[in-house]
């Protein structure tokens, strides 16, 4: 066996098993923000990650992919049932992200939610060698640093939380409150994105659990510290741009620029098809913009990109259809001939097509009703190094605590989305630059390498902690 030194535990491995059109199994990258960030931290520390591969295949050997140790955990069929749809996604994903859906509380869930996380919990202290540092990642997997420190209590823990952590009123629906908080304070360190997130945590354990705390540090009756600090996630902000800057994405987005019909202005939208994204509203407002004579098909295209996600929960299903259903009717009443007003694609692309998207759009439009970061809108402006092009950013996104430059919304007011649309569309050139230049210095200066270092040695200091330094 394999003992390594730094351990990612996360629900997800970066690669997804997926079935070929000729039938057989193949490897995919996986959806979503959290694996675009961890990916380059795992090649530059040389870890081992102990994921998920989607789907039910048990028994799939550890393996090495693009330089990554990679460990499948296979789940049962009612482990992906209560575990991933149903605990994780069906309670804890709309309950932490503001109730944009009603979280359904399950006892079964949160029994299913216990038996996994123990599972990877366990394989985790058999992988990691004596004194190792152990990153745990995101919702899926909060009691995992409480269980793992009673296995190993040599390891030195980290958490890192992807998604917004919500305010006391909102935790406090848990039946199961009490548990997870607990498990998360088995770590020496827990990072947030934001500041806001990292007090709530804090003020909870104080109030409703009795601890001492003071500023960022949590102080347990077993003489442990922890910290709960904010760490703002980013990306690879010089893959993307160099990627961007290639002949062959270069080539695409003109490519498809011209199957756009070269209108004057591309609008792009690309998310996970989540309801927390705010996608029905978005293409609301610039439909309503069309029909209200503001724009015109000939001039403007809006291409969204929704990338298929969590197919079997309920919530997701609804979605798909009043998208689908949305986007035939604006298609059908305000498209011409060869000019769609919305181009619709459900599906997942390489990270060079995005580019390729990224380079070829002219309005960037982000605009989740709550978002833990939104590592889109950072992507976008990686990929602008030309200093052109407008970024439409929803304020609850937390990309938008750094990302200050660009047209903010509030993704609930529709008429005030549709004026921040069309002042994007309209900015001059000096305008969009002043703008694209500022948020170019942030994302830049502060990518993932620079995410992972800070949580990296920050876990190192805090008072008390175990392990030894990677
Ligand atoms: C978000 C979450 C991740 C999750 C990703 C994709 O970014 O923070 O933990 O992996 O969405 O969702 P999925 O359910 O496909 O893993």
């Amino acid at each position: 066996t394999v003992s390594a030194d730094l351990v990612i535990v996360a629900n997800r491995l970066p690669v997804d098993r997926v079935e070929q059109p000729d039938g057989t199994p193949g490897w995919r990258t996986s959806p979503g923000g959290l694996v675009t960030a961890i990916e380059p931290v795992m090649r530059a520390n040389d870890g081992t990650w102990i994921g998920w591969p989607g789907g039910t295949d048990a028994g799939l050997e550890p393996f090495e992919a693009d330089g990554m140790k990679l460990v499948p955990m296979s789940m049962t069929q009612a482990e992906i049932e209560g575990h991933y749809e149903g605990f994780s996604n069906g309670t804890l994903w709309p309950l932490y992200h503001d109730l944009v859906a009603k979280p359904e509380f399950h006892r079964e869930w949160w029994d299913a939610y216990v038996g996994v996380n123990r599972r990877f919990a366990e394989k985790a202290a058999e992988l990691a060698s004596e004194g190792a540092t152990v990153w745990v990642h995101d919702y899926q997997m909060q009691l995992v640093p409480q269980m793992l420190r009673e296995l190993r209590p040599d390891l030195r823990i980290g958490f890192y939380l992807h998604i917004p952590f919500p305010p006391a009123e909102l935790f406090q629906q848990l039946p199961w409150r009490r548990q997870l908080l607990e498990g998360l304070l088995g770590a020496d360190m827990i990072g947030f994105q934001l500041p806001g997130g990292a007090q709530n945590f804090v003020r909870l354990v104080r109030q409703r659990v009795g601890h001492k705390t003071h500023r960022d540090l949590v102080y347990l009756p077993d003489g442990r510290t922890v910290r709960a600090a904010p760490f703002p996630i980013s990306i690879d902000a010089a893959g993307f741009e160099s990627m961007a800057r290639s002949e062959p994405v270069a080539r695409r987005a003109e490519e498809i620029r011209t199957a756009l019909g070269n209108p004057r202005k591309v609008f792009l939208g690309i998310d996970r098809l989540d309801y927390t994204k705010g996608i029905y509203a978005r293409l609301r407002a610039f439909s309503e913009l069309i029909a209200d004579g503001h724009l015109d098909v000939e001039d403007a295209v809006f291409v969204q990109v929704a990338v298929p996600s969590r197919e079997q929960v309920e919530q997701y299903r609804i979605l798909r259809d009043e998208i689908d259903r949305l986007v035939g009717r604006i298609n059908g009443d305000l498209g011409r001939i060869g000019r769609p007003a919305i181009s619709y694609l459900h599906s997942s692309y390489p990270r060079e097509e995005m580019a390729a998207l990224y380079r070829a759009a002219d309005v960037m439009v982000v605009t989740p009703y709550r978002d833990g970061m939104n590592l889109v809108a950072k992507e976008y402006v990686a990929c602008r190094f030309e200093d052109t092009g407008a970024l439409v950013l929803s304020e609850f996104a937390g990309a938008a605590d750094e990302l200050r430059q660009a047209w903010l919304v509030n993704p609930y007011d529709i008429n005030g989305m549709k004026s921040a649309l069309l002042e994007a569309y309209r900015a001059d050139d000096k305008e969009t630059r002043r703008r694209m230049k500022a948020m170019r210095k942030t994302v830049t200066q502060h990518d993932v390498a620079a995410w992972a270092d800070a949580f990296m040695n920050d876990l190192a200091e805090v008072p008390g902690s175990h392990g030894k330094a990677v």
